[in-house]
């Protein structure tokens, strides 16, 4: 599908792999130039991997993204992996690989390397690249949360209040970047197979007893089936095309918006 993307600039933090990569990908599809940033070296080589489809450019930087310095060091630096930027994509996460219920069986000190990835690593990017999303003339922010920010998950405390703090500090960005017509939403996938969703399952299963534990697929089936309307699994690249719809003059009256991306789990009247 023609977004009207071609030649626009977009930057994905988290973009190595998992849904942060199928949202690179669906970018690239579009003809963007695509900058991958992720703390895992192995970003190089998915941007290497990525260039054979690619219509536009794609590049990769190693980063931090709890690291301010770094950040604000490679929005000064920006123009030299792609000429314009338009879009800003948040996609890093990380949980606590603890299983939270009830949330006294984990421990405060759990807590902030969570927030730090997942809500600071947001600020920190929004906070470096505001001086370019205000010049660039039409562009979005996009932040993936998740549905646990809706519902109070007990499943990874720190990880839910993580995402629920993102989202509240989304529409501030939605009406900060409006006069400057940018867009701020954004995206709550369900359950997707990433590293980060088996190591929710495998925290899970470390607690159970010898009869109560699951494979992973067994797992998965059963809490799908059991809260998924749809009844099935997400996949990276629903997320990538609602992503790249979201960027997209399509999506031009779109801003301070959560989309679940999430097969039916969450269904507010
Ligand atoms: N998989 C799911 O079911 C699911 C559901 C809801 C929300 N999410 C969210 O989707 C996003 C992507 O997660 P995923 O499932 O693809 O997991 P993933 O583990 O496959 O990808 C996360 C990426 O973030 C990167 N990252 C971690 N810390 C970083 C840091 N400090 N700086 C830069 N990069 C960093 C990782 O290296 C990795 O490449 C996360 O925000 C996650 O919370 C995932």
């Amino acid at each position: 599908m023609d977004l009207g993307l071609t030649g626009n600039g977009v930057l994905i933090v988290g973009g190595a792999k998992g849904i942060g990569h199928a949202i690179a990908q669906e970018f690239a599809n579009e003809g963007a130039d695509v900058v991958l940033a992720d703390i895992d070296p192995a970003v190089q080589e998915s941007a290497v991997l990525m260039n054979a489809s690619a219509n536009g450019t794609i590049t990769s930087v190693v980063l931090d993204a709890t690291d301010y310095n770094a950040v604000q060091a490679l929005a000064e630096d920006i123009n030299s992996y792609t000429e314009k930027l338009n879009h800003l994509v948040y996609a890093a996460g990380v949980g606590s690989n603890k299983f939270g219920f009830p949330f006294w069986e984990m421990d405060p000190s759990d807590w902030p390397f969570v927030l730090e990835v997942n809500l600071m690593g947001a600020v920190n990017v929004a906070h470096a690249f505001a001086s370019q999303m205000q010049q660039c003339g039409q562009g979005s922010i996009l932040f993936i949360a998740s549905i646990a920010a809706q519902m109070g998950s007990q499943t990874d405390p720190p990880y839910s209040a993580a995402k629920a703090a993102i989202v509240n500090f989304m529409q501030v960005v939605a009406k900060d970047f409006a006069p400057y017509n940018v867009r701020a939403n954004a995206i709550s996938p369900g359950m997707i197979q990433t590293t980060l969703n088996k190591s929710v399952w495998a925290a899970w299963n470390e607690r159970q007893s010898d009869t109560d534990k699951r494979s992973y697929e067994d797992w998965a089936g059963e809490k799908i089936s059991s809260i998924c309307p749809l009844g099935r699994w997400q996949k990276p690249e629903d997320i990538g095309r609602m992503a790249t719809f979201l960027a997209s003059q399509a999506a031009g009256n779109v801003t301070g918006q959560t989309v679940n991306v999430d097969g039916g789990i969450i269904m507010h009247s």
